[in-house]
């Protein structure tokens, strides 16, 4: 080339694609409150760039903490227009400049919230980049795939946090959708015996039958005495508490001596300096569990391999408890704070 002279600019961009609409649906929360505030709404198709692919959506998570994302009671406050939903699951109809063709048609899962993305799941399609597909192994279906995401890594992540083996060990909301993968998880490693915590008589046999030597119903006034008869009145050894509130104080009466009381209900805090005392004097400890900062790139893709396959392979049983299609996904939310679901909640796009 001559000096001064300008190269030409060639704008290549080459996308490999599927038949994609021009616009799609998604369900948007555009104020806080109650679970009609999510509406459903027309897009745009999500742009596709180089690096990434299109995936239309087959199901999308839905987790409790959302419903206080939507009341604005989470630790975080998203900018409103959002559209909620940080896993999904679905295949790749179209791939973007640099990426592998042979990628289009694949069955992924997406775990948003861990690839930075937390948000974008309760619609028809979404964008990422392709380095944050995961593909599930065939025969896994999407909404157990999906059920994995946060849900399964954080049953994994807890029991692998703490020390469970040959100790008796508690689990809140047993028969929920942590709940219900955490029995299993902590089963597999070797527990002495689980116990289940859950607030009524149908959850507590959804907990037994996933595993629990016992299940108690933590609304009724006699489970401490329960857990207690269950353990030669010692107490649990470790109790998960991902639900707060007044029941981690009820949790610490149910803990042995030098137990230990990991709490995941992230901004539900309701401990007294009073309570922490008595554990002190009983040489109990607390132990604080969040997902996010324990998910690096390698072990977000070996838990996922590993929760993948022992699902596909029938050693993990995945509990779907709700199938919703996206125009009912304020229904969906409404029954998850009223506490009516077990297992994983699913929108179905
Ligand atoms: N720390 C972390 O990184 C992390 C990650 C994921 C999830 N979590 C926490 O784990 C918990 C379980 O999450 P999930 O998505 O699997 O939900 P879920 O257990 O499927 O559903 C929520 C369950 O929590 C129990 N619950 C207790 N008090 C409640 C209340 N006041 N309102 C509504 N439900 C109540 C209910 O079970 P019962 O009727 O049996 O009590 C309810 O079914 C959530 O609290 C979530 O925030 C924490």
């Amino acid at each position: 080339m001559m000096k001064g002279s300008v190269a030409p600019v060639r704008m290549v961009r080459l996308t490999f694609t599927m038949n994609t609409p021009a616009t799609m649906q998604a369900a948007q929360l555009s104020r806080f409150g109650a679970p009609d505030v999510l509406e459903i709404v027309e897009l745009p198709m999500p742009s596709l760039g180089p690096g990434e692919v299109t995936v239309r959506i087959r199901a999308a998570g839905i987790n409790f903490f959302e419903t206080l994302v939507r009341r604005n009671r989470y630790a975080v406050t998203p900018h409103l227009p959002i559209v909620p939903g940080v896993e999904v699951a679905g295949v790749v109809e179209a791939v973007g400049e640099g990426v592998d063709p042979d990628l289009i048609g694949k069955r992924v899962a997406v775990p948003l919230f861990a690839v930075g993305r937390p948000a974008g799941g309760y619609a028809e399609y979404i964008s990422v980049r392709a380095s944050d597909v995961v593909v599930i192994p065939d025969g896994l279906p999407f909404e157990q795939a999906v059920a994995l995401l946060v849900q399964g890594l954080t049953a994994a992540l807890l029991v692998r946090q703490s020390a469970p083996q040959a100790k008796t060990v508690a689990v809140t909301a047993a028969a929920g959708g942590v709940g219900s993968l955490l029995i299993q998880v902590a089963k597999k490693a070797n527990t002495k015996q689980v116990i289940a915590l859950a607030g009524d008589p149908n959850k507590l046999e959804v907990a037994k039958s996933l595993g629990a030597d016992f299940a108690f119903n933590y609304q009724s006034h006699s489970w401490i005495d329960q857990v207690k008869d269950a353990t030669d009145g010692k107490g649990a050894d470790i109790i998960y508490d991902t639900v707060g509130g007044p029941i981690t104080g009820a949790c610490l009466n149910a803990l042995a001596p030098l137990g230990e009381l990991v709490f995941a209900a992230l901004n539900r805090c309701q401990l007294t300096a009073r309570a922490l005392e008595t554990m002190f004097n009983q040489n109990q400890s607390i132990k604080g569990f969040a997902l996010l900062p324990l998910l690096d790139a390698v072990t977000l893709r070996d838990e996922l391999s590993r929760l993948f396959n022992l699902a596909q392979a029938g050693c993990l049983k995945v509990l779907i408890g709700g199938r919703y299609p996206l125009e009912q996904v304020a229904e969906a939310h409404r029954a998850l704070e009223k506490r009516l679901t077990t297992g994983k909640v699913v929108l179905i796009p």
